[in-house]
Formats: C-alpha cells, structure tokens, sequence
C-alpha cells in the first residue's frame, strides 16, 4: 500500500501539481492516468514558474521516476516540445521517464476534429482544441493509434489506413504521416516501458498518482457533456495505469477554497458580480493551457459531497486559502432547490444543473495576510473556522492547507 493518489475534485485546475509537488518529496515514481496536454499544471519555486501539460509533476525533483500510464493521450510533438523546454532549463529525463505502450496517440485529424466541432455544436463545451475527444474516441472506436505502434512502420501504416477509413478519409498521404509521426517518436524509444508490470514489480517504491482535470469534468460522472473525455476519478488509476486498484493506499482530494470552471457547462455557485472578479484577480484565475479566465464562485458542498464519495478521498488538501482573505462576504453552499424541492444530490443533468438555486451558509470572514504562516494553529480564527466548517460538512479531513503557490507555503495539520 506503497501508493498515494492526488486528484482533483472540482472542475479542474485546483492546485493539483502544487501538492504532487509538496507530496512528491515523499514518493519515487509520480504517474499521470489519464488526459493529455489539456491539463496545464504550475509549479512555483521561487522566481521559477513551470507549467507541466504532459509531462508528470514531480519531474522537477531530479532522483525520481515519472511515467505516463496507458490511460494518457499523447501529442508526441507537444511532448517533446515541453521536454526540451524543460532540458533547457536544467531538468534531466535520462533513465527516469516512461510511457506506456498503450497511451493513445493525439494525431492532426483530431485536433482538427476538436476545433472543427466545437463550432458546430450547440452544446459549446469549450474544450482546450488539444484533440482529446476524438483521440479518446477514437480509443474506443478501436480505431486509434498507440505509443508502441509508432516504433513498427509496417503495423503503423496499417493502423493508419484503419484510421483514415474510420474517418472516411480519402486522399491522405499515410506514409508521409507515418514517416513523421516515427521521427517525433524516436527520441522517446528509450520511454517505451510495460507499467502494468513496471509499478506491479516496484514493490520498494512509494508512488504518487497525479490526476489531471477534476471529478466534475469526468466522462461518466462529471457535469456531462461539460466533461473532459477521460476517467479523472479514482476509479481511473487502475484503467489507466494497469495498478490494480486495491493496491491505492491513499486518496487525497484536491479542492480550493472556492469553485472554479474555464469553458462551458452550468455553475451553480458562479459569482458574475465583484466578488467574482476579486477571487480572479486575487487567485490569477486564469487558465494555465489556453490562459481563459476562469469563472469562480462560492464553494459548493453539494458538489463537493458528491466527489468525496465517488472517490473515497481519505484526506483533504485545502488550497488557496490565501484568496478569499479581505473577501467582503464569505458562503458555502450546503444544498440545493431544484423545482423547488431541497436537495443534497448533485444533478445528473445539465439541465437540473443549471437551474438548481444554491442554499447558502454565511461564515465570518477575515481581514489578516496569511500567506507567510507556517503553523494551523495561528492561521486566524475565521480562517480556521471556514476549513474546519469545510471539514465538518464534507466529513473528511484537512490535512494540508495551502496558503500559496510555493511549496513553502503549506500548513500541515
Ligand atoms: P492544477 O491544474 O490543479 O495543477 O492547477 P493550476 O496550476 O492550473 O492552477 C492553480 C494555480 O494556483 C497555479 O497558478 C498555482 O501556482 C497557484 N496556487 C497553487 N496553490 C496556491 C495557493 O495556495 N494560493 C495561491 N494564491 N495560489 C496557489
Ligand atoms: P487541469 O489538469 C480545467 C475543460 C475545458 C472544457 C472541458 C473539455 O489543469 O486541471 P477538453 O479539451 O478536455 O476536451 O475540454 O474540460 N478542461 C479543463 N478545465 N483544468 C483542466 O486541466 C482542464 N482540462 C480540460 O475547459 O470545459
Ligand atoms: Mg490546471
């Protein structure tokens, strides 16, 4: 039980790659599961920003290993565009970053197919253009392209024909794509690697499980079809690792201290006022991948409630706590009307969704800097209490409070 998971539990972008970082000093290997260059994850050190897409968090650490599972969709020159950006900067990937022969391969039809439907649809769901929804769905088409085909011409070329005909594509030039898509591969050979058997035999090893996107935008149970195309929750690992399930020890739940969502789908705590505008300045609420402002609201127990169950989170991690100090008000909501009936269920339609009216508790604010404070107990009492308050509806524990972006700035309980 070597094996901890992070993941998001919201709508993505809760300061997942913050606490991978933090956590990750304690782990040898940090797997990502599931998504692709959709995610856009920060790490801060100092005066040093990264934004990792593909490429696993804890990659900044130089000793550990860092691999990407079957369930990952990979855009090989994105890939290697944000490797040699991060060579550059002084990280090394020799001997330490592995790929799943079976992680789908993002190919050009279908990012053109993600921007191409996007204006067509009349459900804008506002997705990253990377290509992830008809990479996924190819997937399951049976008709995609995996890592280890990039290395057999021959196989290769015939996947692609398969491809094209699934797409009904006439006049494309296979072997000049297959020709490219093995010379982007080929400084990655050396990453090909089994991690069903990989991880399985890393017995000594303690692992980190670094989820992308969050529960809400999952393909099954998130806000669908506002939903990213992968199994984000943690039901996911084992899918897209090949780690078998009861092997997880751990599940600790990311959530800020407030709702985010960039694209589209309802919200229902979605602030369109000044105190919107607030959090956003205050917690740079911009996208990390399209750099999209973010929408923000009030932070929504029922939401919450439903993902803490459909995960198991264990433990809590509790993020930009920092933000809503000087808020002039402070609300949780805590349950919903919906045709004016209450309900503590998250909706399974967007259509209840959006019209839910959120029922609110008010909690009192606070006025104090907390970012520079290193021990809970003198964080101020109404901070204390809004994460307590958090803790008590939700039913699991705080274990760590972020108090900013650097790895300095949390509070362990
Ligand atoms: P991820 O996708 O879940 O990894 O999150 P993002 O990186 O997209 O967005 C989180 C943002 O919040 C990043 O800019 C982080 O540097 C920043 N951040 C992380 N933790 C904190 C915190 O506790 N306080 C503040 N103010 N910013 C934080
Ligand atoms: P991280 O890992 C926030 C959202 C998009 C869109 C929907 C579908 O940084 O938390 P897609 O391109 O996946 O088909 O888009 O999902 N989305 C994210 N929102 N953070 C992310 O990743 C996201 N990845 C996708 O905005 O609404
Ligand atoms: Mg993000």
């Amino acid at each position: 039980m070597n094996s901890t998971a992070v993941l998001g539990c919201m709508w993505g972008d809760e300061a997942k790659a913050k606490i991978v970082d933090v956590l990750a000093l304690d782990a040898d290997m940090i797997v990502r599961f599931q998504g692709g260059n959709n995610a856009g994850h920060t790490i801060k050190l100092g005066d040093k920003k990264y934004v990792f897409h593909l490429v696993p968090s804890g990659i900044l650490y130089p000793e550990k290993e860092c691999i990407l599972g079957s369930g990952v969709v990979i855009d090989i020159a994105g890939l290697n565009g944000e490797i040699e950006k991060l060579k550059a900067q002084g990280v090394s990937f020799e001997g330490r970053f592995y790929i799943d022969p079976r992680a789908q391969i993002v190919l050009p039809i279908h990012k053109e197919l993600d921007a191409g439907k996007e204006d067509t649809r009349k459900d804008k769901i506002g997705t990253t253009k990377r290509g992830i929804g008809p990479c996924y769905s190819d997937a399951v088409a049976r008709a995609g392209i995996r890592f280890g085909d990039l290395f057999d011409k021959e196989y290769l070329t015939s996947r692609l024909e398969n491809n094209f005909l699934y797409h009904d594509v006439k006049d494309a030039d296979v072997e000049a794509l297959a020709e490219l898509l093995m010379k982007e591969a080929a400084p990655l050979r050396a990453c090909l690697k089994q991690i069903p058997y990989y991880l399985s035999e890393s017995t000594d090893k303690k692992i980190l499980f670094e989820g992308a996107q969050g529960s809400l935008l999952d393909v099954n149970f998130g806000s669908y079809p506002f939903v990213t195309s992968s199994h984000t929750i943690s039901g996911g690992i084992s899918v897209g690792t090949g780690y078998a399930q009861n092997k997880i020890g751990k599940i600790v739940g990311v959530y800020k201290s407030y709702f985010t969502r960039v694209g589209g789908g309802p919200f229902p705590t979605e602030l369109e006022n000044e105190i919107g505008e607030q959090i956003r300045k205050q917690g740079n609420e911009f996208g990390s991948t399209t750099g999209r402002p973010r929408r923000c609201g009030w932070f929504d127990a029922v939401a919450a409630k439903f993902t803490v169950m459909i995960n198991g989170v264990n433990e809590i991690a509790l993020t930009l706590v920092d933000v809503l100090s000087e808020l002039p008000e402070l609300k949780i909501c805590t349950s919903y009307l919906l045709d004016g009936k209450e309900t503590k269920e998250f909706p399974h339609n967007p259509n209840d969704l959006g019209k839910v009216e959120p029922q609110y508790i008010e909690v009192p604010t606070w006025k104090e800097d907390i970012t520079q404070i290193k021990d809970y107990a003198k964080l101020p009492e109404n901070a204390r209490n809004y994460v307590e308050k958090i803790e008590e509806i939700l039913g699991v524990r705080v274990s760590i409070v972020s108090v900013g972006p650097e790895r300095t700035q949390t509070i362990f309980r």
